[in-house]
């Protein structure tokens, strides 16, 4: 039987140019003029699950974009790994900003990727991670070492807040029925040092509409007499935080569970250089509630980020209005316990008590998604450890990340399992940026870290 370390070596260009062609194809969901591209990667996932040697694959229709389903049975009596990973990407706007087209990979060499980088759209969120399982998966099959059953469930709507995904997941919980969730969607500290994601934040995710007079204005003849929503909403926006860069909702924090000292300082030890974030972000100093410290700000506590703000006149040259309506888009982080609906409705009273009478606010909510934190006393978290351990020489270190995947508190509450968040990106790969891109150590390091995985969790699950 050959190991997972020679059959990379010996298919790694092949594992490279298959993603290539994957990442070629504009998957972007949130933009209807790529439909068909969408659901032509829906296609182009199933087909690489047949060829990688699953015996049942299905493209399954939702209100929305399919999901690629697929299974490997092996066994009633084993353990059953259900994958989760997505297809669709973020829009590439702006465009401009980079240096080759996103739909077009190429692979270079960057500081931390000194073996290469491919650069495209979806590279690292979530192609990339996504297409290591179905690698992993191949390797097992070919080398008939797959220890357990594998089931796969790819969906093409998670960056637009995964609609359909609740629908599909309430139909099919038989058919989704698995011990443990495996998910590569999120990042690690370091190639050297690889972490394993214990927590995601919860969203909630809003639209603001600020309307003062019933039509632009000429901001000379009406200047100073009625309210400029676009001053307006900027003054409202800047009280939603205090001196201290705290969240001033009301309510807003109630439900926040404080980490303990020892949870903190247990945190605390993470490698990590404040240095060396200020230098990659180019920031003098960095910025955030008072009394946390920046792993903490960006990961155990709530924010409230303007994502786009726009109204006015953007054009070129001045023009003297005073515009009828202001606009802002405005996400909230959460961490546990916050609850999403709660919050948005917190927001929306509290935006609308600070209007002054001489506009009027709509709110009109978007996605949301609470907040999930893994144990680490599981037989999936400690399978993980131990796959990371042996194919990178040391352990993992658990870390809470900043980012939402919300659909993992459902699959917890529909399937009653466990999310395993081994995730392979670096926070430099510039996901939802310019540039994203996936380093080839990593996408490799993951094909091999992968069946480990499955191989330790099934002799702890057999065990236990
Ligand atoms: N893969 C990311 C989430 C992520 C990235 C978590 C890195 C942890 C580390 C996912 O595709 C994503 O972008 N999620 C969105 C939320 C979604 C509702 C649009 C996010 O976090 O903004
Ligand atoms: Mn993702
Ligand atoms: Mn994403």
């Amino acid at each position: 039987m050959e190991n997972i370390k020679s059959y990379v070596d010996e298919n790694k260009d092949r594992f490279i140019n298959e993603l290539i062609e994957l990442l070629k194809i504009p998957s972007i969901s949130a933009d209807t003029a790529y439909n068909q591209d969408v659901l032509n990667t829906a296609d182009a996932v199933k087909e690489s699950l047949e060829k990688a040697g699953c015996d049942k694959v299905e493209i399954c229709e939702t209100p929305g974009y399919p999901i690629v389903y697929a299974e490997k049975i092996i066994d009633a009596n084993l353990p059953t790994v259900l994958v989760y990973g997505h297809y669709d990407v973020q829009p590439a706007d702006p465009i401009e900003l980079w240096d080759s087209p996103p739909f077009e990979p190429v692979i270079k060499k960057t500081e931390l990727h000194p073996e290469g980088a491919i650069f495209a759209r979806g590279a690292c969120d979530d192609k990339g991670q996504m297409y290591m399982h179905v690698k992993a998966f191949e390797y097992m099959i070919q080398n008939d070492n797959l220890p357990c059953n594998v089931k796969f469930m790819i969906e093409g709507e998670e960056e637009i807040g995964s609609p359909s995904l609740d629908w599909f997941v309430k139909r099919n919980q038989e058919k989704l029925a698995n011990d443990v969730i495996l998910i590569s969607d999120t990042g690690m500290i370091s190639n050297e040092q690889p972490s394993i994601t214990t927590g995601l934040r919860g969203l909630s995710y809003v639209e603001v509409e600020v309307t003062g007079p019933n039509r632009d204005l000429h901001s000379g003849l009406y200047g100073g007499a009625v309210a400029n929503p676009i001053n307006v909403l900027n003054k409202m926006i800047a009280s939603l935080h205090d001196e201290n860069n705290h969240i001033t909702i009301p309510g807003f924090y109630d439900k926040v569970i404080e980490l303990s000292a020892d949870e903190r300082a247990e945190m605390a030890k993470a490698p990590f250089s404040l240095e060396a974030y200020k230098n990659a972000l180019d920031i003098n100093d960095v910025y955030g509630e008072k009394g946390y410290t920046t792993n903490e700000r960006n990961s155990i506590r709530p924010t409230l980020d303007v994502n786009g703000i726009w109204g006015g006149y953007i054009g070129e040259g001045a023009k003297t209005v005073i515009p009828s309506k202001a606009f802002a888009k405005i996400s909230m982080r959460l961490v546990p316990d916050q609850d999403p609906e709660e919050i948005t409705q917190l927001f929306m009273d509290h935006f609308t008590k600070i209007a002054p009478e001489a506009v009027t606010v709509k709110v009109t909510p978007h996605h949301g998604g609470k907040a999930y934190v893994t144990p680490i006393d599981n037989i999936g978290y400690m399978a993980a450890n131990k796959a990371y351990t042996e194919s990178f020489g040391v352990p993992a270190i658990p870390q809470r990340s900043g980012g939402s995947i919300p659909i993992v508190a459902l699959f917890e509450q529909e399937l009653k399992s466990k999310s395993i968040l081994m995730g392979f990106g670096l926070d430099s790969d510039a996901i939802h940026s310019p540039n994203e891109h996936y380093g080839v150590f990593n996408y490799l390091k993951g094909i091999e870290t992968i069946p480990l995985f499955y191989k330790y969790y099934t002799e702890l699950f057999k065990e236990n």
